[in-house]
């Protein structure tokens, strides 16, 4: 793996602000971070808000592995090591693919409304993120215990061929998320940014809940 401060495609963006204005005017983009530990059912609920409110739907883990698999990417085997323990990958990669795909649903679609699904997960991501692209409206984070994503995880991971929906990775994950990726909801949650949904529940359960909040913080429908 090459030295990251001497890669130079790992620069984290240079800008001192950031590209977007938060919105949905021109120039602007409107993100949506959404959280929650793994199996907590987001990439799920993802799919019921891009149906009824027209968002994108950015997760950064998708990105991150459709990157791995990218024939000639210097970065395939760095990404395919963090995933299976479980780590979070340097910033610089995901923040760049995040902006690239923002950048490319702008460009074929003209939507600016994008639901960024499993990231920040370090509070180095959350701060480069909204200083250098755009500040968030708010996090959706999905709260569930550990025994319900435990069990998701290990019935997802019978069909999902990722490397990481087994045992051993799935207990590197949790470790990860309490220590590393709750301070990122504990940090927006003192900014009053968080909206917090039981995930515990059924499917459609959740998705109410979903709606109630977003209905509560005006967020746009389609247009
Ligand atoms: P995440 O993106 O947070 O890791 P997923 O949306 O992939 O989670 O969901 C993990 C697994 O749990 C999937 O197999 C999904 O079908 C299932 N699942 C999601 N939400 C629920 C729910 N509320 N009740 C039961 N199973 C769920
Ligand atoms: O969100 P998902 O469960 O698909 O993420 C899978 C893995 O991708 C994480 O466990 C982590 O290794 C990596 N990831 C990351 N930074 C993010 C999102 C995902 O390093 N912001
Ligand atoms: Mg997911």
């Amino acid at each position: 793996m090459p030295a990251l401060e001497n890669n130079p495609a790992l620069v984290a963006p240079k800008r001192t602000s950031p590209l977007f204005s938060p919105g949905t005017g021109p120039d602007s983009a409107l993100v949506i971070f959404v959280l929650g530990g793994p199996g907590a059912g987001k990439g799920t609920q993802c799919s019921n808000i891009v149906r009824d409110y027209g968002f994108k739907h950015l997760s950064a883990g998708d990105l991150l592995r459709e990157e791995q698999d990218r024939p000639g990417s210097e970065f395939g085997d760095m990404i395919k090591s963090y995933i299976k323990e479980g780590q979070i990958v340097p910033m610089e990669v995901t923040i760049q693919l995040l902006e690239n795909a923002m950048n490319s649903e702008i460009e074929k679609s003209g939507n600016r409304k994008f639901l960024i699904d499993g990231f920040p997960r370090k509070m180095d991501q959350a701060t480069k993120f909204e200083e250098v692209v755009v500040p968030s409206k708010f996090t959706l984070f999905f709260d569930c215990t550990e025994s319900t994503m435990h069990e998701r995880l290990i019935e997802r991971g019978r069909s999902s061929g990722r490397a990481d929906d087994n045992e051993e990775s799935i207990k590197k994950r949790f470790r990860t998320f309490v220590d590393t990726s709750m301070p990122v909801v504990e940090h927006f949650e003192k900014e009053g940014k968080v909206v917090k949904v039981d995930a515990n529940v059924d499917k459609d359960a959740v998705y109410e809940k979903v709606k109630e909040g977003f209905s509560k913080r005006s967020v746009p429908g389609k247009e």
